[in-house]
């Protein structure tokens, strides 16, 4: 069983972060989200992992290295464009030959293990697996209409959709797959779909079989979800004090605050993360915090949002909240007068003032 992780993809939806940066690399709890799927396949045995790259392939290639920091051999795949999920398997090819493989995007989240549907594959043998999760708004994901294990057909974001099944962001395809995805049609925008490659799959008359996940997943595309894969991440950390904290501030709660960290006259309620070489003085730090290695925060308050590495934030004494702030971004609050704001922003920035 090898796996094709897609870290390629235009990351549109969060933008200005994606612009200078693989969506892939945005740090959850400060660790890149591709890496939870990486160590994920790993550790249900899955070594040989090809990973498909875009316009910021030396970035995730300088991240993930050649995969030996995990005991795995990984291979970079150019894709040329962007052209869908199943143009991305399509690219792969050479690499995955007739091998079954795990295809993960590199973007989700997926709490739940993944041996049970590896299992759940090579048991019964179909020519595709995928995973599904029951959700509230079927009607905004791809969704499964099932005939008891097996999938009748697959449509994307259904009116009436048939079922409260999602399709969350990992598959496993024997090398059935690479003849349907062969035959394929761009859609409607413009992109070779992969949930219209499994239909062809039903449609053929092939077995195709579902797991269904219990667990929360997370699609990370979006900056709402970005900051509810922290929370969720969060939510499982564990207290590990490396830095250093005064005898003036205090820690609430689960924090962890690694090596070279100093936190002065603070409070930092947790869950929350600090980063090596963070300095938060004067500040308070609230739950669902992440924030990355070098930042610094001055007599500031934020919760519920994701600090980059290296930025500086100081004066900020309306509470920054929900908030996904880039590598080195600068935000402080100034006395001179006239009161006004003065931005500097990217393309596509937000800024909500109250
Ligand atoms: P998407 O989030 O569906 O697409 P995108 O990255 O282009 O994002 P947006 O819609 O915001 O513009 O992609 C899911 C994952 O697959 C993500 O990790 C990027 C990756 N991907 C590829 O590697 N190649 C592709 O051709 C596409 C479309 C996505």
């Amino acid at each position: 069983m090898k796996a094709l992780i897609l870290a390629g993809g235009k990351g549109t939806r969060l933008r200005p972060i994606t612009y200078s940066m693989a969506k892939q690399l945005v740090p959850v709890a400060n660790k890149p989200v591709v890496e939870y799927g990486l160590e994920a396949l790993i550790r249900a045995g899955v070594k040989e992992i090809g990973v498909i790259v875009g316009d910021t392939a030396d970035a995730v290639m300088a991240a993930l290295g050649d995969g030996s920091r995990w005991g795995a051999e990984i291979t970079y795949i150019p894709q040329p464009d962007p052209l869908g999920l199943a143009h991305a398997v399509a690219t792969a090819k050479p690499f995955l030959g007739s091998s079954d493989f795990v295809m993960y995007l590199g973007d989700n989240l997926v709490k739940s293990s993944l041996e049970a549907l590896i299992e759940e594959f090579q048991f019964h043998r179909p020519s595709a697996t995928i995973l599904l999760s029951p959700v509230k708004n079927p009607s905004q994901f791809g969704v499964a209409e099932m005939d008891g294990d097996c999938v009748r057909r697959l449509e994307e974001k259904p009116a009436e959709p048939r079922s409260n099944l999602a399709l969350v962001g990992v598959y496993i395809f024997s090398s059935a797959i690479h003849d349907i995805i062969a035959k394929l049609q761009p859609s409607a925008r413009g992109e070779y779909e992969i949930t219209e490659a499994i239909q062809g799959l039903i449609d053929q008359g092939q077995v195709v079989r579902s797991h269904v996940v219990q667990d929360w997943w997370k699609d990370t595309g979006t900056v709402e979800a970005m900051l509810e894969a922290n929370r969720l991440i969060l939510e499982d950390l564990e207290t590990k004090i490396e830095g250093e904290v005064d005898s003036e501030s205090r820690i609430e709660g689960r924090v962890s605050i690694a090596r070279g960290a100093r936190i002065v006259k603070s409070v930092v309620r947790g869950p929350a993360i600090i980063g090596s070489d963070c300095l938060i003085e004067n500040s308070f730090v609230g739950p669902f915090t992440a924030i990355d290695a070098g930042t610094t925060l001055r007599s500031s308050e934020i919760e519920n949002s994701i600090v980059l590495a290296e930025c500086h934030i100081e004066n900020a004494h309306n509470r920054i909240e929900s908030s996904l702030i880039g590598r080195g971004a600068v935000v402080r609050q100034s006395d001179r007068v006239p009161k006004t704001l003065s931005l500097v922003l990217g393309d596509s920035s937000q800024v909500e003032i109250p």
